[in-house]
């Protein structure tokens, strides 16, 4: 696998805020970034060198941005195949590939995936329509969770079945769409495990976080997550196997119910940067978007290595809006340069580093 040395143009499909920070640690390895994206004035466009502002099914301006890229990566997994084949065609390299992509873009494939490798996940029903939901809720029994199979994110595409009598909102709720009912999780924590994989095969992971979501959304990640060693071991161990099973080339995060007795179910994965690791490029030796460059380029991985404990506070709708007053001395701020605050909106993030770690 050849190396992609620095002065290359890396491209990234997406311009959100991971693309951003990406973009940002690319930049600092001495490439240049080209971003791929829809909108106008999207935080990763104004921080590129070009922005290639169209559509994802616009094949031959995806061609023409493919062949001036050495490489291409995303910072959106919902990327329509069509897209994903121009780039593959135009000989330009991608990765992730389709592989990780089509599946993380479905939650049955997901879950089917996962099991048919040995990690195991919640129970759960394909759901076609609204008639399949009564017989799987006797199976998965109440209450069970209605997930849209595609395009769900911070929550959204979601809705609980509390009796029968839910069935008929619920599934308008979600739109009507193909779904998956999900058992629920008595879950004692949730955490995730941000892996990466090069194009060379090898792989390195961080330290999981424990993550608290509130209405969906990702709310903090702390490490340590206060677990056992070996759950974390555990949970480390099913990432790599599962990107290994992928042929995934970047990082990806895989998340998890903890259950009171330390087992593990997997709940879903993103082949890609995660909000769970924004914690890692102020507290470990290496961070997760730096990670992600290398692997894609075929450098060797940096030490994943933890230096601090830390905390992760997400900053959303109003909560984005912070002047340099507010902060503590020791908080690290990032902002996604997004111009107006909603609610439910990621606007930025704070890490505090904790405790140096002296082992
Ligand atoms: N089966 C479940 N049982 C209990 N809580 C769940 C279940 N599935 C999801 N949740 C809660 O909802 C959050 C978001 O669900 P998730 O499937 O990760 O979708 P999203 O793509 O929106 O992140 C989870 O992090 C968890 O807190
Ligand atoms: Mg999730």
């Amino acid at each position: 696998m050849s190396l992609i040395a620095p002065g290359s143009v890396i491209g990234i499909l997406g311009g959100g805020q991971l693309g951003r920070m990406l973009a940002g640690a690319a930049e600092r390895l001495g490439f240049d970034v080209d971003i791929y994206c829809p909108d106008t004035d999207a935080p990763a466009t104004r921080v590129c060198r070009r922005h290639w502002q169209g559509a994802y099914d616009d094949g031959a301006l995806l061609a023409e941005f493919a062949a001036a890229c050495d490489v291409v990566t995303l910072e959106f997994e919902n990327i329509p195949v069509g897209a994903v084949s121009v780039i593959e065609a135009s000989g330009t390299p991608l990765h992730p590939g389709q592989r990780s992509l089509s599946l993380s873009q479905d939650r049955g494939d997901e879950k089917a995936f996962l099991n048919s490798i040995g990690v195991a996940t919640a129970d759960y029903r394909l759901i076609d329509d609204n008639t399949d939901i009564a017989p799987a809720l006797v199976e998965l029994g109440a209450p069970s969770l209605l997930k849209t199979r595609r395009e769900g994110y911070d929550g959204k595409g979601q809705a609980w079945i509390r009796s029968p009598a839910d069935i008929e909102s619920a599934w308008k709720s979600v739109g009507m769409a193909p779904c998956i009912l999900e058992a629920a999780v008595p879950f004692e924590r949730e955490i995730s495990v941000l892996v990466a994989r090069s194009s060379n095969g090898e792989t390195k992971t961080w330290a999981p976080p424990h993550n608290v979501h509130l209405d969906g959304i990702l709310s903090t990640s702390t490490v340590p997550s206060g677990l056992p060693a070996d759950v974390e071991h555990d949970a480390r161990e099913q990432a790599i196997m599962l990107v290994d099973a992928l042929g995934h080339v970047g990082v990806l995060a895989l998340e998890f119910f903890v259950l009171p007795d330390g087992r593990l179910l997997a709940n879903e994965f993103a082949p890609r940067v995660h909000n769970s690791g924004h914690w890692t490029p102020e507290a470990c030796q290496t961070g997760q978007f730096e990670q992600h460059i290398r692997a894609i380029c075929g450098w060797p991985l940096g030490d994943t290595r933890r230096l601090f404990d830390a905390e992760m506070v997400n900053l959303i709708g109003d909560a984005g809006l912070v002047t340099p007053d507010h902060l503590e001395p020791g908080d690290v701020l990032t902002l996604y340069g997004k111009r107006e605050a909603r609610p439910g909106r990621k606007m930025g993030h704070i890490t505090r580093r904790l405790n140096p770690r002296k082992d």
